[in-house]
C-alpha cells in the first residue's frame, strides 16, 4: 500500500503534524532516531505536552506507526523533516540533525516525491544545504524530478486557540512548481496556506517572527529594570499603551526567555548576518538583555529579603513554575535553571513547585518539590513566581505568603513586589 506521509523527527513539531495528517485521512509513518520515543509512541505513550495518550492510541488505531529503522519507512509521497536545530557549544547553528535526516531521506528519494523542511534555520539552508545533499544522494534534480520546499512550523505550545489547522502555513518552494506541490499538500492540513516568494523568504519569515518577539521582550525587560528604580508600574503603563487601537502590540516583562524560538532561533539569523562581515546588533543586544534577566530576578530577590531584614543566604525560597512558559510541561532552556542555580550559589535553600512537572534538577542535582503547595507557600521566607500557571490560586498565594516576588505582574498585595 502507498504511504502518503513520512514525518522525520517526532517531537513537539513532528508529532502534532503526524496527528493532523492521520486524522485528516493521510497514511502516515513517523521516523525518529530516539528508540525510547519510538517505543513509547508504539505503546500509546505521548512525550509531547499538547498531545494526549488517547490521541496516540487513536493515531495507532488509524494505522500510524513510529519507527527508528530506515528500512521501516516505506515509500512515502511526501517527507516532512522536523528535527532539532540547536546551537553548537560556540553558539553557531548546528545542522547535524538536519544533515543526518536529509541523508536518510536522500536514500529513499524517488521521482515525484515532495520533501519539506520545517526545522527553523537560517535563510538559504533549503537551497544551500538540503538540496545538494538530496541531489547528490539520489542523482535526481530538485524542481525537475522531485519537489523541495521550506515551511516553518509556527506552533505555540500550550495555546488552546491556535494549532496547526487554523494557523496560516507559510510555504516557500525551491522553484514555483515545488511551491505548487507543497501548497497542495499543506492545503489538506491547514485552513490557509501562504505562498512565499521562495524557500529563503519562508525561512526568513520564521526568523523575523521570532526576532520580533525577542527584541520586543528585551525592550520591556530593560524598561522593567529602570521602571523599578523610577517607581513606575510598567505593567500598568503597558496596559494603558495597549488600549491604543493601532500601532502598538503589548509585550510583557518576565524572568527571561526559554526554549527554542526566542533565545536560540534569532542566533541563526545573527550568525548568517555575521558571515557578511557585520553584526545584527539589535538581536545581539536583545540576547544580552534577556539573558541577564534570571540574574536580575535573583538580585531583586536578595534586595526584597534584605528589605525585610533577612539575608538570601539561608533563606527558604520557593520557586513557582519552572517550565519555560505558562501552562506547558517543557523545561528545556527555561530561565528557571539560571534562577535556581544563582539562588543556590548565594546560599538560598531552594524548593520548587510546578503543576506540570514532578521533577526538577539544577546542574544534575534534584531540587525538592513542594508537594503540599499552599502550606509551603505560607512557610517559605520568599516565594518567587516565575510562571503564572493557570492552576495557581494567585490570590491565595498573595494572601498566605510572607513575601512574594512576582515576575509576571499578576499579583498585588502588601507583601508582594512585582519585578
Ligand atoms: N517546539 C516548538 O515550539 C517549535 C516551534 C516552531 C519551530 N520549532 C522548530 O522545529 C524543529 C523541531 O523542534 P521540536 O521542538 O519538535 O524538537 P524536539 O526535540 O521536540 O523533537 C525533535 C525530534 O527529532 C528527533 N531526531 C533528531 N535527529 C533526528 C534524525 N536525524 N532523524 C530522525 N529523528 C531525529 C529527536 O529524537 C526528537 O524526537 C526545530 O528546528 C525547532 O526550532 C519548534
Amino acid at each position: 500500500m502507498g504511504l502518503d506521509l513520512l514525518v522525520v523527527g517526532l517531537g513537539y513539531v513532528g508529532l502534532p503534524l503526524a496527528r493532523e495528517a492521520i486524522f485528516g485521512g493521510m497514511t502516515t509513518v513517523g521516523y525518529d532516531l530516539n528508540v525510547d520515543v519510538v517505543a513509547g509512541l508504539n505503546a500509546r505513550r505521548s512525550h509531547v505536552g499538547d498531545i494526549a495518550d488517547s490521541d496516540i492510541a487513536e493515531m495507532l488505531a488509524r494505522g500510524f506507526r513510529a519507527t527508528a529503522e530506515d528500512a521501516g519507512v516505506g515509500a512515502p509521497d511526501t517527507v516532512v523533516i522536523c528535527v532539532p536545530t540547536p546551537l553548537s557549544a560556540e553558539g553557531a547553528p548546528d545542522l547535524a540533525a538536519v544533515r543526518a535526516a536529509v541523508g536518510m531521506v536522500g536514500r529513499l528519494l524517488r521521482a515525484g516525491m515532495l520533501v519539506v523542511l520545517e526545522s527553523t534555520t537560517y535563510p538559504g539552508t533549503t537551497d544551500e544545504v538540503v538540496r545538494p545533499l538530496l541531489e547528490e544522494a539520489s542523482g535526481l534534480t530538485a524542481g525537475t524530478d522531485f519537489s523541495l520546499a521550506f515551511s516553518p512550523e509556527r506552533i505555540d505550545p500550550g495555546n488552546p486557540d491556535f494549532g496547526l489547522r487554523n494557523t496560516p502555513k507559510i510555504v516557500g518552494g525551491q522553484t514555483p512548481s515545488c511551491a505548487d506541490v507543497a501548497m497542495r499538500f499543506y492545503g489538506k492540513l491547514c485552513d490557509r496556506v501562504v505562498r512565499a516568494r521562495s524557500a529563503r523568504e519562508a525561512e526568513m519569515a520564521k526568523l523575523l517572527e521570532n526576532t520580533y518577539r525577542h527584541v520586543n521582550i528585551a525592550l520591556v525587560n530593560e524598561m522593567a529594570i529602570f521602571c523599578h528604580e523610577l517607581g513606575v508600574d510598567l505593567w500598568d503603563a503597558i496596559a494603558c499603551a495597549a488600549t491604543k487601537p493601532f500601532g502598538f502590540q503589548a509585550f510583557w516583562p518576565g524572568p527571561g526567555v526559554g526554549r527554542h524560538c526566542i533565545p536560540i532561533d534569532p542566533n541563526y539569523l545573527s550568525f548568517k548576518v555575521r558571515s557578511l562581515g557585520y553584526p545584527f546588533r539589535i538581536v545581539e543586544l536583545a540576547q544580552e538583555i534577556n539573558g541577564r534577566m534570571p540574574t536580575y530576578v535573583v538580585d531583586r530577590a536578595a534586595e526584597l529579603l534584605n528589605g525585610n531584614s533577612k539575608p538570601l543566604n539561608g533563606a527558604r525560597v520557593l520557586v513557582l513554575g519552572v517550565s519555560y512558559k505558562r501552562d506547558v510541561a517543557d523545561q528545556r532552556e527555561s530561565p528557571a535553571h539560571v534562577v535556581g542555580r544563582k539562588l543556590r550559589s548565594r546560599g538560598a535553600v531552594v524548593a520548587y513547585h510546578d503543576p506540570r512537572l514532578t521533577g526538577w534538577a539544577i546542574d544534575g542535582h534534584a531540587v525538592r518539590r513542594a508537594d503540599d503547595l499552599y502550606r509551603e507557600v505560607a512557610e517559605a521566607d520568599l516565594v518567587i513566581l516565575l510562571q503564572d500557571h493557570s492552576a495557581y490560586d494567585l490570590d491565595r498565594i498573595a494572601r498566605d505568603a510572607r513575601l512574594v516576588l512576582d515576575t509576571r505582574g499578576r499579583i498585588a498585595g502588601p507583601r508582594v513586589e512585582t519585578l
